[in-house]
């Protein structure tokens, strides 16, 4: 009987990766069930997500930059931490319903990934947010060691194993061993900057305004970190920044890793930091099992071979690499017992 319940219960568990850009939920099956960007569409003055609640994720990031001035999208969370508390909670809400698609009688015990340098208050806030969103129990894991289980490191074993995850707001780089970080380094600088940095560029270089979709786009279709087999261009539209009128330009790959340089030495500088506070004995670890890269950022083409010359360590980026924190939650998931040591928890909600 308490086996069944406990089977019954432990179904509607849920992982959380609750990501600056992107927001993913899991099931304890694995599957997961819900990969969106964290942007909420609300009226200006009262709040209220549009759609009758539903003018969040897929649906409001259509809209981000192009909203009457009666609705705003917005990103809720910033360099991996929540910006706005009550934008955050309503998002989680509709993701936790959509989640359990109105079939499940009890509110969802959940594990939340979060970034390792975050503070008491800012922790809170996460386990706050999801409480009074449905959570019946919020555990909080830090991302690096979601992210290494995710990927199947050996984290659990005497062996050192180096994360790099390079999300929407902030780079999380991890050597773990025996369960635990052995060195630490969380930056906030990440797709975002990347983003930001090529709005700068095409503004200075090209006398273009362009907006940080168009940037995005710029950095998905033509950008790398290392040149890599053919080089592309594309044709992007902004405001010109003297007459301010519409105007086209032609971007190529260059020019986008121009712009990027500056960034990803940041992100290069965040690796080196890592490896430098790494006990010496890890060395032979990592000069034989190497780096994994996950997050968004990882899917920047030439990225593994920059951090290869730059740390002169193998390097290579995880197959699916957006949803390896994700995949890491649905392993704390499988059991929260044995994990407890890794997990911090909010109190049981009825
Ligand atoms: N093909 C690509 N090339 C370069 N960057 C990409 C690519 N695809 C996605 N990204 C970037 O990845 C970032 C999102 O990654 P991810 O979903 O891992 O972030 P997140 O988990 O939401 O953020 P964080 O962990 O910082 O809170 C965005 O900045 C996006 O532009
Ligand atoms: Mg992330």
């Amino acid at each position: 009987m308490f086996n069944w319940l406990k089977s019954r219960f432990s179904r509607n568990d849920l992982g959380i990766d609750l990501g600056t850009a992107n927001t993913l939920v899991i099931t304890l099956d694995g599957d997961t069930i819900i990969s969106e960007p964290s942007v909420v569409a609300v009226y200006k003055g009262t709040n209220e997500v549009i759609l009758g609640g539903n003018g969040v994720g897929d649906e409001a990031y259509r809209m981000l930059g192009r909203t009457p001035t009666n609705i705003e999208a917005l990103r809720p969370l910033k360099g991996g931490v929540i910006a706005d508390f009550e934008i955050t909670e309503k998002m989680l809400r509709y993701f936790l319903r959509k989640a359990q698609n109105g079939t499940s009688l009890m509110n969802p015990r959940v594990v939340i990934s979060v970034p390792s340098g975050i503070t008491t208050v800012e922790r809170r806030a996460v386990i706050n947010s999801a409480e009074r969103a449905g959570a019946r129990k919020v555990y909080l894991v830090d991302e690096p060691m979601a992210a290494a289980l995710g990927v199947g490191m050996p984290v659990t074993k005497a062996q050192g194993s180096m994360i790099v995850d390079i999300g929407g707001g902030t780079t999380e780089v991890a050597v773990l061993s025996l369960s635990g970080p052995v060195a630490i380094k969380s930056v906030k600088l990440a797709g975002d900057d990347l983003d930001d940095a090529i709005i700068d560029y095409v503004r200075k270089n090209h006398n273009l305004q362009i907006g940080p979709q168009t940037a995005e786009t710029l950095k998905k279709t033509i950008g790398s970190a290392t040149p890599v087999g053919e080089e592309k261009t594309l044709e992007v539209a902004g405001r010109d920044t003297l007459n301010l009128m519409p105007r086209k330009a032609v971007m190529n790959s260059e020019d986008i890793r121009s712009a990027l340089e500056p960034a990803l030495q940041g992100i290069m500088r965040a690796i080196l930091d890592c490896l430098e506070l790494a006990p010496p004995e890890i060395g032979s670890d990592l000069l034989e099992q190497g780096i994994v890269v996950v997050g968004g950022g990882a899917l920047l083409p030439g990225l593994d071979s920059y951090i290869s010359q730059g740390t002169g360590l193998p390097c290579s980026i995880d197959d699916d690499p957006l949803t390896a924190v994700v995949r890491g939650t649905a392993k704390f998931l499988e059991d929260l017992d044995l994990y407890a040591p890794f997990l911090s928890e909010g109190e049981d909600q009825q």
